[in-house]
């Protein structure tokens, strides 16, 4: 979502200002920013005094995003070289942020739901679309409901038409995205609904969206997702842990058994991968609870884990439960945690050898061929003949989906051949 937000940000200051790569040259430096942990909080403050010693003399540089909601004038007070401060519901203010000198915009009920921008993405063949803004969970954890603010999803033409243009531009894969993107609900349509939709237009063979919620993961959206061959078939659902005990203190509105029911109904699906956020100590998380977490891993196998040690945020309930477990607990634990996971990523992606998988190459780098699988797997071809020559076929490959048969497994991606 941050980097929609970089895309939108870029594409309102168009008419004005040209992206530049060198930062000392830049006449206007905007650093856009996350605020879910702590680390990215403290980098923001090095990072702006990096840019402010080798920008230019009259450069101005801005602040966006959750650090900049959640600290809205104190950045200028720190950092009194920062000409302005854009939270992150508050993108659209960005023209006349540019244009005032101390600007300051950090209000959490601004609503930017109807906001076209039409921005491009980086790749040239994917779009990200929005289809919601803000989350109405309440997780304790979490710090992102007080910088994006409450939820409001944008209305379905809005998002079908963006997709449209997205298809004119020579987009083939749509990617939606929501902070709790399959709670979506605007004029009676839901999130299924919307799925229907999107996938009608003509020119979108992939849909992707991220990221959906275990609580809302109704029967209805998981047949959708199963039955619908423009979805990809990849998921992610953020588990955060596998103890009831501790998921209650999380708020996080689902149980285990719910977690691993949904997985079970998802795993029935030919070459389907499960990716999963996990959060390890939490407040009062024992060691037994962790053990939860670890069978729900070894039960799911899920292809991809992001983990995180729990970092204690400002404005969130759970700083009144308690502490954080201690740091070296906690590190082993996610390192015990990672261990593990790796075995279960290198068996999966072995597996994978001898399979055909539908890919959409994005990438030509010295004769390689690269993309995504439809069940987001990184696959590269070798287009270059034993001389090391590159025919022209191989750029005509680009923005097409092809199938690739799997030869070779490593950990990050495989290589395969077209066939
Ligand atoms: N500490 C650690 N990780 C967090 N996340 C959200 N808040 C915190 C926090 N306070 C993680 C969750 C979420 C992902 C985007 O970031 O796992 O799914
Ligand atoms: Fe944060 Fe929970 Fe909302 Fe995700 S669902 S953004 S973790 S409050």
């Amino acid at each position: 979502m941050n980097e929609k937000d970089s895309e939108n940000i870029k594409a309102l200051l168009e008419s004005e200002y040209i992206p530049t790569d060198d930062s000392s040259n830049a006449d206007l430096i905007i650093i856009n920013t996350c605020s879910i942990r702590e680390k990215p909080v403290s980098k923001l403050f090095s990072e702006l005094g990096t840019y402010n010693k080798h920008k230019k003399a009259k450069a101005k540089i801005g602040v966006c995003g959750c650090s900049a909601s959640h600290l809205g004038q104190s950045i200028i007070k720190r950092a009194p070289y920062v000409d302005f401060v854009v939270g992150a519901r508050n993108i659209s203010s960005i023209p006349d942020a540019v244009k005032t000198n101390g600007f300051v915009k950090t209000d959490i009920t601004n609503d930017d739901s109807e906001l076209i921008v039409y921005a491009k993405s980086s790749n040239k063949y994917v779009r990200k679309i929005n289809i919601s803004l803000g989350c109405d969970m309440k997780c304790s954890y979490c710090i992102v409901p007080s910088t994006r603010g409450k939820e409001v999803s944008i209305p379905a033409d809005i998002i079908i038409n963006e997709a449209k243009k997205a298809v004119d531009d020579g987009v083939v894969e749509i990617l939606l995205l929501g902070q709790n993107v399959n709670s979506y609900k605007k004029d009676g349509m839901n999130f299924t609904k919307l799925l229907q939709e999107v996938s009608k237009i003509k020119g979108i063979e992939r849909i992707r969206f991220t990221s959906p919620h275990p609580t809302h993961m109704s029967d209805e959206f998981l047949e959708e997702f199963a039955n619908n061959p423009k979805i990809c078939k990849n998921i992610h659902i953020p588990l955060q842990s596998g103890s009831n005990t501790i998921l209650k203190q999380m708020k996080r509105t689902y149980t285990r058994e719910w977690f691993l029911d949904r997985c079970e109904k998802i795993r029935q699906i030919k070459d389907v991968r499960i990716s999963t956020d996990i959060i390890v100590g939490f407040v009062g998380e024992s060691d037994s609870d962790f053990e939860d977490t670890l069978d729900i891993v070894k039960k799911v196998e899920f292809e991809q884990v992001y983990n995180f040690i729990y970092s204690p945020r400002p404005n969130t309930t759970a700083l009144d439960i308690g502490e954080a477990v201690d740091k070296q607990i906690a590190t082993k634990r996610l390192n015990t945690l990672i261990e593990l996971h790796k075995q279960i990523a290198d068996k999966k992606m072995a597996s994978y050898v001898g399979k055909s998988f539908s890919v959409l190459f994005d990438n030509l780098n010295d004769g390689i061929l690269s993309g995504y699988s439809d069940n987001y797997v990184k696959v590269k071809v070798d287009m270059r003949d034993k001389n090391g020559f590159v025919s022209d076929e191989a750029i005509s490959h680009l923005g097409k989906i092809k199938n690739v048969k799997i030869t070779l497994a490593q950990r990050t991606g495989v290589l395969g051949e077209l066939v």
